[in-house]
């Protein structure tokens, strides 16, 4: 008999990066007293349980995608007796917590590798992938494949004084683990075990499907692409074994979840990690509308917003996988841009339209909601001065290849401003005063947003077009309707270029979710498949005074109706 009960399915998941939700001390660092203190706005809001991004030692390289311990907390953050106590006070609110497991790489801080560094005959030398250097024609050591890191770059670092070189498809401050090693394998597991017990519900899996690389490791043959390599490390051979065996020794043991951070995945590989009769994941995040506006890989390269695109990332996945596995519903999270200011939107112009839109017709779609911190008031992109405001390392990589390409830096500059992940990263906005409230003391690590005089939770609460409210009751008419909840998709007008469209079924009940992508009106002519005077406005984020449905609807720029079916 099974122990897990599928709780994620009627979940709100809510993502805190600590560093920047509330600093309680002053020092300018989020931590956890903070997040305490901050727990009842996040169950105000619909949510109910918390993601927490990585709250473990580490250099912060990658602020804390370089675990440098994984059982530990790290001392900015607080203490393990703060940990618990913050275990203790979500779940006293019926909030679950899930941690961050970032298992692909360590820091190169982790005493693993550190071990692995200082004697080649340590056992922890395999618990990476170190490789002897190449010749080439001149005789210069070369990396031991032609493989480019994520965060651009060769994708090997070489060990000083040595021919040799680690793996690393991040930083190189990030060396890859080998999972091929059975003993890497048995401390994830009890890792997982480690904190389930200490009542952790589950877990979000950090580019899980890089774990399993092609062996032997060889050059890709292909031309010039951005990244080199990723055909013998995505979704690599032994991918589904690796995860069938971390639920066998750890994750279905427990009541637990599991969503799977997925790396440019692959339509089949993608299916079976969440199907449920294979026992991997529950879930996987796939980006794929999320690159709607930019080049996947290097996201601060961006092109024109392809709607087309957009539907097929954010619809295709529920068409594909409704009733075999679960899906999850995101627009944010802290590696992307800020969803109002992506997508073509005039920002200035649309911010509540847009941000209520985007809600509307994203959550209201099958599989579990993941709402960013900052998201439901609706968050800007920041105007950052300079390179030097961006504290993200990756902002500097890419800035830099971009002018290793030639781009002109003012032009480079404005491209990465407009994708970097900076912008997810500033402090939390909650009131007007200095620092957003963030803290009243040291200058936060990232600087704050200019625009949060104006953008608050504060004030948002306090106007007529508050975000955060429409948040509260969309999630609330979603949390108590099972059409809505686990029906299946449908979608209307796949080509459309400024109408999204899709129904939801569930029984003899259906819906029916519209939406203008658009700063301009549009005409949505209602689908043969539907009568006219079986359907109703159930619910809008733009005050409608005509509630009568025809068989062409005019929309407004980023209006979004659900529509409810009554059968006569
Ligand atoms: C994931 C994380 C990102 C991190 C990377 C490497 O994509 O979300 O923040 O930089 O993995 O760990
Ligand atoms: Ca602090």
């Amino acid at each position: 008999m099974s122990v897990r009960t599928g709780w994620y399915r009627n979940a709100v998941i809510y993502q805190i990066y600590p560093l920047s939700f509330m600093d309680s001390n002053n020092d300018g660092i989020g931590d956890i007293p903070g997040i305490i203190s901050k727990l009842d706005y996040i169950k105000d809001l619909g949510a109910t349980a918390i993601w927490f991004s990585p709250l473990y030692p580490s250099p912060w390289e990658d602020y804390g995608y370089d675990v440098a311990d994984y059982r530990g907390i790290h001392p900015a953050f607080g203490t393990m007796e703060d940990f618990e106590q913050l275990v203790a006070e979500c779940h006293a609110r019926g909030l679950r917590v899930i941690m961050d497991a970032v298992f692909n790489h360590t820091s190169d801080k982790h005493e693993w590798f550190r071990a692995a560094l200082a004697d080649k005959d340590s056992k922890y030398r395999d618990y990476y992938i170190f490789r002897e250097g190449r010749r080439d024609k001149e005789g210069e050591l070369i990396p031991p494949t032609n493989w480019t890191s994520s965060f651009t770059g060769p994708a090997w670092e070489r060990v000083p004084g040595t021919d040799e070189y680690y793996l690393h498809l991040f930083a190189p401050g990030q060396p890859d683990l080998n999972w091929e090693n059975p003993e890497v394998r048995a401390e994830m597991a009890d890792i997982l075990r480690f904190w389930m017990d200490k009542g952790v519900d589950g877990f979000r899996f950090d580019v899980f499907n890089l774990f399993s690389k092609t062996y032997p490791l060889r050059d890709d043959k292909r031309p010039a692409a951005f990244q080199k390599g990723t055909n013998y490390y995505v979704d690599g051979p032994r991918m589904h074994e690796f995860l069938k065996e971390l639920n066998e020794n750890a994750l279905s043991l427990y009541d637990s979840f599991t969503v799977g951070e997925s790396y440019i995945p692959d339509e089949e590989h993608a299916h079976r990690y969440i199907m449920e009769e294979s026992g991997e994941l529950d879930m996987i995040f796939d980006f794929e509308h999320l690159t709607s506006d930019n080049l996947f890989g290097l996201k601060m390269i961006p092109k024109p917003f392809r709607l087309r695109q957009f539907k097929r990332g954010l619809l295709g996945p529920q068409i594909r996988y409704h009733g075999t596995g679960w899906n999850a519903l995101v627009l944010e999270n802290h590696d992307v841009a800020r969803s109002v200011s992506r997508f073509g939107i005039n920002t200035k112009k649309f911010r509540y339209e847009a941000a209520t839109f985007l809600a509307m017709v994203t959550f209201l779609g099958w599989g579990t909601p993941f709402i960013y911190q900052g998201e439901e008031i609706g968050m800007t992109n920041t105007r950052f001065k300079n390179l030097e405001q961006m504290k993200d390392p990756v902002s500097r990589f890419v800035f830099d290849t971009m002018r290793k390409l030639r781009i002109p830096a003012k032009a480079a500059f404005a491209m990465l401003r407009a994708g970097a992940r900076d912008n997810a990263r500033t402090p939390m906005q909650w009131d007007s005063t200095v620092n957003a409230g963030f803290n009243t003391g040291a200058a936060p690590w990232q600087c704050v947003n200019p625009d949060y005089r104006k953008i608050n939770v504060k004030r948002d609460l306090e106007s007529e077009k508050s975000v955060y409210r429409f948040y509260q009751r969309l999630l609330a008419l979603r949390m108590s309707d099972e059409v809505l909840l686990s029906g299946d998709t449908v979608e209307y007008y796949p080509d459309d270029r400024q109408i999204i469209a899709y129904s939801r079924t569930l029984g003899g009940r259906r819906y029916l979710i519209v939406g203008n992508f658009s700063g301009v009106r549009a005409d949505f002519i209602m689908p043969g498949d539907f009568e006219l005077d079986e359907l109703s406005i159930k619910f809008t984020n733009l005050d409608r005074t005509d509630t009568e449905i025809e068989e062409i609807m005019q929309m407004k720029p980023y209006e979004a109706l659900l529509l409810e079916e009554k059968r006569k």
